[in-house]
């Protein structure tokens, strides 16, 4: 099994690029199957959940082509099963995204029950029950959702509670629907905004992507179409975030400053210098971060997917800070392996307390999950000497060539197995 060793105490310094945004990526290619026609995406990122995504879609007869470069054409011309197997599932989450779009445009699917996840329950009764809401029959059935609906008609659908994949299932399968569907208390996330825009750009008729409440009008059918991904908001935190920690001075080329809100502010109120131009971020660290207190929340507030990366800072920093997470139960795992480097992190229900400080002790740590095992990245890039980390393969699910990249700032870095 891969593991990265890192000799730490380098600062970040240099200039690197963003690649495309993974959760942007995993449900625009599953918009390929609401058409016919081709859907050509640019800015593909090269990860193990992009991959992933790929096969569950290729066993459902899309046809897939990568060009040498970040391209990807998926061709859902004709569909085999409308099934997504537990296999692949019970790997990605984000396979739920197939089940919208498949009732919508074959009338029927089966799509394995995501079950357990690291991070907490996660369960997805709220995609359920919005697909009911536009007319499907639905029954669990030995661990799968089978989804049934000749046709599905709008309706008005209000969500207890913010759900990204849960908005992007429902926006995808109404854009097919006989009428018109609301959704309120939407999730705001850009990535839902760029998936409205790829669905616009095939023909769908969709409005308010952004806000809360998002109006769809159905249409009989939709069109192939080319689409740019956006770039990895949280990749692009990630290495700010590492390279405040290390005291470094960074570019980040092909960025959007405008989604990255929450997180700027964290990092400037931590001591950091930042500007940005329409597509690159720079930082520059001079001297000890401060600890800052982060409360995550759906966008525009601090995203939950940052939280870990955060916690590596305020683990260095000088001064207390808290760290609430408010949307997953369960994702302080990180704290845990932290601590075996030397931090001191007290955790209380969803607060976990951090006292910055001067230094983190090499050590062999485990990652737990994708944004736990970028934490721990970030904490070996500061601690002394040498720190292994084990089970690298949660970070190539969202992480394309990190260590390339992290190498090309300077970091000793390298991946061992
Ligand atoms: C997406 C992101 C993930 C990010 C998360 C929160 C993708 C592929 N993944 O995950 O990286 O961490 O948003 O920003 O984009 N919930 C329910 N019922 C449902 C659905 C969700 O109770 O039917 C709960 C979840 O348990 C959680 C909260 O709602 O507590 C938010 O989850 P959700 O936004 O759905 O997360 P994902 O879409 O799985």
């Amino acid at each position: 099994m891969d593991k990265l060793v890192i000799q730490g105490g380098a600062p970040l310094s240099g200039e690197t690029r963003i690649s495309g945004a993974k959760n942007a990526a995993l449900p625009l290619m599953c918009a390929a199957l609401l058409t016919r026609e081709p859907l050509a995406l640019s800015n593909v990122p090269h990860l193990r959940d992009v991959t992933t995504m790929l096969r569950l879609l290729g066993q459902m007869g899309v046809k897939v082509s990568r060009d040498d470069r970040s391209g990807a054409t998926l061709h859902a011309e004709r569909l085999a099963e409308p099934l997504a197997p537990y296999e692949l599932v019970k790997t990605m989450r984000a396979s739920i995204l197939v089940l919208g779009p498949l009732v919508a445009r074959c009338g029927e699917a089966r799509v394995s029950l995501p079950g357990g996840c690291a991070i907490g329950l996660r369960p997805v009764d709220l995609h359920i029950k919005g697909l009911q809401a536009l007319g499907a029959e639905i029954e669990v059935e030995q661990g799968y959702i089978a989804a049934r609906a000749k046709r599905l008609t709008g309706a008005r659908i209000v969500m207890d509670l913010v759900t990204v994949t849960g908005t992007e299932n429902l926006m995808m399968a109404a854009c097919l629907a006989q009428g018109t569907t609301v959704l309120e208390n939407a999730a705001r996330e850009p990535e839902v905004v760029d998936l409205a825009r790829c669905l616009s750009a095939m023909g769908a008729r969709i409005s308010g992507a952004g806000a809360d409440v998002i109006t769809i009008e159905g249409v009989a059918s939709l069109h192939g179409a080319t689409h740019h991904i956006m770039p990895d908001r949280i990749e692009t935190g990630t290495f700010l975030a590492a390279a405040a920690a290390t005291r470094g001075r960074v570019s980040l080329h092909g960025a959007d400053p405008a989604i990255l809100d929450a997180v700027l502010e964290k990092l400037r109120e931590a001591g950091a210098e930042l500007e940005s131009t329409k597509d690159t971020i720079s930082l520059a660290m001079k001297g000890r971060p401060r600890g800052v207190n982060v409360r995550t929340a759906p966008y525009p507030a601090f995203p939950t997917d940052m939280q870990a990366q955060l916690m590596a800072l305020d683990a260095v920093a000088s001064g207390a800070a808290t760290v609430t997470e408010t949307i997953f139960e369960n994702r302080f795992m990180h704290a845990l392996e932290m601590q075996r480097l030397g931090a001191d992190i007290e955790i209380s229900g969803n607060t976990a307390v951090v006292r910055g400080v001067e230094k983190l002790q090499g050590a062999t740590v485990m990652a737990t999950d994708l944004r736990a095992s970028a934490s721990l990245v970030i904490a070996a890039l500061v601690a002394d000497g040498e720190t292994t980390v084990d089970r690298i393969y949660h970070l190539d699910r969202g992480y394309e060539r990190i260590e390339e990249k992290l190498a090309q700032l300077g970091a000793r870095i390298r991946r061992v197995n």
